[in-house]
């Protein structure tokens, strides 16, 4: 058995034979296929990349099919349970588990780096009172490019090092000081004694106390969280990274960039878009009603459906479980009575079942940020956070990828042929 294709164009019925490798054949094959000599050759077309790897990637590994989501190699429910975030960031970008050392290194690189400049508080500052916490992230990120501008120097591995410890150590910061203009309070600055996520919590929620105390299963509740968000692959906004990145932009304007993607509600932006829905349902007999509505077009069931996963996406699983641990502490989220019926009438449901639509991810992430205290708006700033390891790890691998090159997609173009110019006052 050879590892070739064999292809046949039956306009000239001339044979090629392409190799194929990982069960995958180059697109570049068959630009050979022609049927003039001055043809362009072959093209494939495959509007959203249904089935179209744009990369070779060493990081993170989904089966959709069976429900499995692992980080270079380490399933992620072993993480949400044994590992922290900051270890799993360490992980996801550099290929391995850190040694005690090499952990201690790490942590102290982003705790060092998570003040923002003031003149970044007085930008923030600029943003009406009502404006989404995600726009301001957004436009915050895009704006440390100027402030950082040896970020530029993308070649250097260093240079590459320290502007990863910025984002990963200020975006806490921005996300923080977003919510506190949206809500008008003082912001409140980074704490080097706390860990990543207990001082993220006090940058939101510290008032007059002299110091924030996290409640330790809501601080490690987030840190799971951000472990589970922390990369997904070939997503909207990893793309929207690499895509941006291999203009060799510098790293904040690309991070922007995967940031806008996610902002989305059919991405980052679902969970938000999950808790209206169960307001919008109110109350659980309301549930079947919702159900025909989505079936009939009318709306999507939020938190549901996945490109990849045609299965229970293995990170809804580790959320739900968690679910029970936050309500614990902070009361139950009265919505979780609408989601559960939701889930259980779609999973029954043929419309559901035959189109292998499965909570994600989205599904009861929402409720529980609810339940801690974030208003939806937050929903997208808090994936943003952890997800900006992912995107940094894939862009750097684009980077240091021989293959890759500016993303520049073709066209079919079917537009007008060659017409010439019409004067206004000759056109009826
Ligand atoms: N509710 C109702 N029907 C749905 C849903 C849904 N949530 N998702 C997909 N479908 C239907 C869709 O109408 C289509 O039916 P038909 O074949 O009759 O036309 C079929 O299922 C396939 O849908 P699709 O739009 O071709 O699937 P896709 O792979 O392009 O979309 C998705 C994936 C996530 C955008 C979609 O499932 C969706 O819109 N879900 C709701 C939004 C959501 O929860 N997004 C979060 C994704 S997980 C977090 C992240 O990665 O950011």
């Amino acid at each position: 058995m050879s590892d070739t294709l064999t292809i046949i164009d039956n306009r000239t019925g001339r044979k090629y034979e392409v190799p194929i490798t990982n069960d995958t054949i180059r697109a570049m094959d068959l630009r050979q296929i022609k049927v003039k000599e001055e043809d362009f050759g072959l093209l494939s077309y495959d509007p959203a990349f249904m089935n179209t790897a744009s990369c070779k990637s060493t990081i993170t590994f989904i089966d959709g099919d069976a429900g499995i989501l692992r980080y270079r190699g380490y399933p992620v429910e072993q993480l949400a349970e044994k590992s922290n975030y900051l270890e799993t960031a360490y992980l996801i970008l550099y290929g391995q588990l850190p040694t005690q050392k090499q952990f201690d290194d790490w942590s102290r690189g982003i705790t060092y780096h998570t003040l923002i400049h003031e003149n970044i508080k007085k930008l923030m500052d600029g943003f009406h009172y009502d404006a989404h916490p995600m726009g301001m992230l957004i436009s915050t990120v895009a704006a440390l490019s100027t402030f950082y501008k040896e970020g530029k120097d993308i070649h250097n591995a260093d240079w590459r090092r320290k502007q990863t410890y910025r984002l990963i150590g200020k975006l806490p910061t921005i996300a923080a000081f977003a919510f506190r203009h949206s809500v008008g309070q003082r912001y409140v600055y980074p704490d080097n004694e706390l860990s990543y996520t207990a001082n993220f919590m006090s940058m939101l929620w510290k008032m007059t106390e002299g110091n924030y105390e996290a409640h330790p299963v809501l601080a490690k509740a987030l840190d799971v969280l951000f472990i589970l968000h922390a990369d997904h692959e070939q997503n909207c906004s990893a793309n929207a990274m690499r895509s941006v990145g291999s203009s060799h932009v510098d790293p904040y304007s690309a991070l922007a960039a995967a940031a806008a993607a996610l902002y989305g509600p059919l991405h980052g932006g679902a969970n938000e878009q999950v808790l209206r829905m169960l307001d919008q349902i109110g109350s659980k007999d309301r549930v079947p009603a919702f159900i025909t509505q989505v079936k009939a077009g009318q709306g999507r069931l939020m938190g549901f459906g996945h490109r990849v996963y045609k299965n229970y996406d293995p990170r809804a699983k580790v959320i739900k479980r968690l679910a029970d641990e936050v309500f614990e502490v902070t009361g139950r989220n009265p919505k979780l009575d609408i989601a559960l019926e939701l889930e259980r009438i779609a999973l029954e449901d043929e419309y559901f079942v035959s189109r292998k639509l499965y909570p994600n991810v989205d599904f009861y992430s929402g409720l529980i940020y609810q339940a801690m205290g974030f208003p939806p708006e937050m929903f997208p700033v808090l994936f943003s956070i952890p997800r900006a390891v992912g995107w940094i790890a894939q862009w750097e691998e684009m980077l240091l990828d021989p293959e890759q090159k500016i993303a520049r997609p073709r066209q079919i173009y079917l537009g007008p042929d060659k017409r010439d110019y019409v004067m206004m006052s000759k056109r009826k």
